[in-house]
């Protein structure tokens, strides 16, 4: 069976959905790669890597999916009218494709008209047995990294006290908001950069995380609060009464923080606003706001989403798109081998085939379409009606 990686052709997407590494373990799985020419340039990863790894090299994404029974991609397929390339039309029927699609219902419908079963890899279900294919987990990790690491790029003081004989420099007051993979990894990271470092969440748990990590908890908490985590282990919406009472709380810490990273979501939902315009005008000039949550909306109520923005007191927002891709060669690493795993655990080893058992936790949870019809629950036809 032919499995084919294509070179990502959404804006401010860098990472590749596999790599020369993973290339040589899916080979070693019985199948043949066919790697779009220029596919992990932006990542890091020459063709004459892949080519080594054992990929068969083509000029255009039509050559790649020629004959391919799976398809790896970082994002959703390109459909018609949505670039230069209809990789929608190209995909043969029948193809296995695995991305972080984020399908709306049309796009569903489109994949089971195209009779290509598709998985929608960030709906992935989080239980243990799937952490290690947990692409929302590998990506929010490097997410958290990359923002504090270009948090400290753009403030211009230091982040850890620096004693000198000129004299001393404070350490930075560092605040993550939203303590879930990406703000545990940002306290992390601040930390051993010397940062001070607090953080505040909605989910009890996250309180002893924080802890863990030697972070001080700053926050509200109630009876709301306690309650606020699903059983899939993500934030709840809470109500306008407690979203003030929390913002009360925070206003008085944020304008004595050097640098705050937000990184709060709330699946299915537009990210919450946690600092307001006020709070930023609040803040100390050339203070730094992250917001890792702008693909969502952004927790900031300045975040430009995609762009820096310096207000007129001086503070700068970083309100970038697609965090994970702007530290691509790791996040494609573990993107990738992600993908693998995934493929690896639902693999026919006499077949040489992926197996999906419908039954499966994961799979139920993933594969939006299958056989030509919409099976995933949140999109199926029986529900929409
Ligand atoms: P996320 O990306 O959906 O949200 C980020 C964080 O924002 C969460 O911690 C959430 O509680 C917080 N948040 C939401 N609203 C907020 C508000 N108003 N104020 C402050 N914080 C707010 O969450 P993420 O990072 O994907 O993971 C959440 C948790 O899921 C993890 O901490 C972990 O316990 C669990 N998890 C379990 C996995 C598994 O068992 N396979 C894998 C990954 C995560």
């Amino acid at each position: 069976m032919r499995l084919a990686v294509l070179k990502e052709r959404r804006a401010a997407e860098t990472r590749v959905a596999a790599t020369p590494e993973t290339v040589k373990k899916l080979i070693g799985l019985g199948l043949s790669v066919a790697v779009e020419a220029g596919s992990g340039l932006a990542a890091g990863f020459p063709d004459a890597e892949y080519a080594a790894a054992g990929a068969e090299m083509t000029a255009d994404a039509a050559g790649a999916l020629a004959g391919a029974g799976i398809v790896f991609k970082v994002r959703a397929p390109l459909a018609a009218g949505e670039g230069a390339v209809d990789e929608l039309a190209l995909i043969p029927r029948g193809a296995l494709v695995l991305a972080q699609v984020q399908a709306d219902a049309a796009m569903v419908e489109s994949y089971a008209k195209a009779g290509i079963d598709v998985g929608a890899m960030e709906l992935l279900p989080r239980i243990t047995r799937a952490q290690s294919m947990d692409i929302l987990s590998s990506q929010a990790n490097l997410a958290g990294y990359r923002a504090v690491i270009e948090g400290a790029a753009a403030f211009d003081r230091g982040f850890p006290m620096l004693m000198t004989a000129a004299g001393t420099i404070p350490a930075a007051q560092v605040f993550i908001m939203g303590a879930g993979v990406a703000g545990l990894q940002a306290i992390a990271t601040a930390r051993r950069l010397g940062g001070r470092v607090t953080a505040t969440d909605v989910r009890p748990a996250a309180k002893e995380e924080i802890k863990s990590l030697g972070a001080h908890f700053v926050g509200y908490e109630d009876d709301e609060s306690r309650a606020a985590q699903t059983a899939g282990g993500y934030a709840k919406q809470l109500s306008p009464e407690f979203y003030a009472k929390q913002a009360e709380v925070i206003a008085a810490h944020i304008a004595k923080q050097d640098i705050v990273v937000t990184t709060a979501l709330v699946q299915g939902r537009r990210a919450p606003t946690l600092v307001t315009e006020a709070m930023v005008r609040s803040m100390k000039p050339g203070s730094v706001v992250v917001d890792i949550a702008s693909d969502a909306g952004g927790n900031v109520a300045l975040t430009k989403p995609g762009e820096q923005v310096v207000t007129e007191n001086g503070v700068t927002i970083l309100g970038w798109y697609n965090w994970p891709a702007r530290i691509p060669a790791a996040a494609s690493a573990l993107y990738s081998r992600n993908l693998l795993t995934f493929l690896t655990t639902f693999w026919d080893k006499d077949a040489k085939v992926p197996k999906l058992p419908a039954d499966d936790d994961i799979v139920k949870g993933v594969l939006l379409t299958r056989g030509g019809a919409v099976v995933h629950p949140a999109f199926a036809p029986a529900k929409a009606a």
